[in-house]
């Protein structure tokens, strides 16, 4: 007995119970981002109709595997038995072709059910928000509100919401798993051919009937920072929404109170230019060009979920927020004093 024949059996066993090890280990955790715990009726439908779809292949490969074994088994060859020879078996072909087609059918049909109720129309009394992609951040706008926002979007559970997407340059893909199904943000020039001529956005639409926040991010490729344009839905009772709203409208601490450390980071806000391309409700700072900020001192985190909302990384991040995001294309302020960054950060985390 060789060497190799003595140790193979063994290493393929290891191999094995390593390799199952690591499939188990992914199985255990806490995965914000799985489309396997819906909190949305899209979301159930989408997830229902995996798990069927799932389940039906699998009985097609038990199926296919133990006819399998039998054959190999029951025609393995044997001395002196010289197999029998068949040429042509009309009914064995047509078993293989129109089983397979039956197969497809049968798949084919919850599949275009569940994909018609995809598409289906929101209520006349959703509530609209129109998320914008850009490299790399999502603008959520609410016109039936008159407020926007930026990489966190409020939403009440309870109510049928119609979300509107669209794109300010190249195509971006919204997707927040546990709400369920993914959609592209096209960018108007590059709307699918045949799409409806008035209307210049992709929708999806659903009811959330669970308070949480759910995560989510850019599922298209869209340039370098495409893995750092994420996204976090916070799904709350109508009366906490209806407060943010407000909050939104009418920002507590827009125009600080003078005299305080806020209102010298206000003055040095719109002083080094941060206006250009920022807005904040209730003030003159009306730039589109960058996320809106109202409210982003409560935001989960800064530079579209890319670092914590801490003092520490928004001077990072104004400073040079190319040097932590590659490719981001807000300007660089190296030359904002120290003194004039400490008031601008006190003001930016009051806003909430
Ligand atoms: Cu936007 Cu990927």
């Amino acid at each position: 007995m060789s060497f190799l024949s003595r140790t193979l059996p063994r290493t393929l066993a290891v191999a094995s119970i390593a390799m199952l090890a690591a499939l188990w280990a992914g199985c255990a955790g806490d995965y914000p981002q799985s489309t396997f715990s819906p909190v949305t009726e899209l979301g159930v439908r989408i997830n229902e109709l995996f798990a069927s779809l799932f389940w039906w292949t699998m009985l097609v490969l038990v199926i296919v595997f133990v006819l399998l074994v039998y054959i190999l088994i029951r025609f393995r060859s044997r001395p002196g038995v010289e197999p029998k020879k068949f040429y042509g078996n009309n009914l064995a072909e047509i078993g293989w072709t129109l089983g397979p087609a039956m197969i497809v059918v049968i798949l084919l049909v919850p599949t275009v059910r569940t994909i018609f109720y995809t598409y289906e129309e929101p209520p006349e009394d959703a509530l609209v928000v129109e998320a914008v992609g850009h490299q790399w951040w999502w603008e959520f706008r609410y016109p039936q509100l008159g407020i926007i926002t930026a990489n966190e979007m409020h939403l009440p559970v309870g109510r049928p919401v119609d979300i509107r997407l669209s794109s300010a340059d190249v195509i971006h893909n919204w997707w927040v798993p546990r709400l369920g199904g993914k959609r592209y943000n096209y960018p108007i020039a590059a709307r699918p051919q045949g799409a409806p001529e008035p209307k210049n956005y992709e929708r999806i639409s659903f009811t959330v009937n669970e308070p949480g926040q759910y995560s989510g991010q850019c599922a298209e490729f869209c340039g370098e920072s495409h893995a750092l344009m994420r996204m976090m839905v916070v799904a709350e009772s109508p009366e906490e929404f209806d407060a943010w709203v407000q909050g939104m409208k009418a920002p507590a601490n827009a125009v600080p109170a003078a005299g305080t450390l806020e209102e010298q980071g206000y003055n040095a806000f719109l002083r080094v230019g941060c206006t250009a391309c920022h807005a904040v409700a209730g003030t003159p700072a009306m730039g589109r060009l960058g996320p809106d900020l109202t409210g982003i001192g409560s935001r989960w985190k800064i530079g579209a979920g890319l670092l914590p909302n801490t003092a520490e990384h928004l001077a990072k991040w104004i400073r040079n927020s190319a040097e932590v995001k590659p490719g981001s294309k807000m300007l660089a302020f190296p030359n904002i004093t120290d003194e004039d960054m400490t008031a601008i950060i006190a003001y930016l985390q009051s806003l909430r």
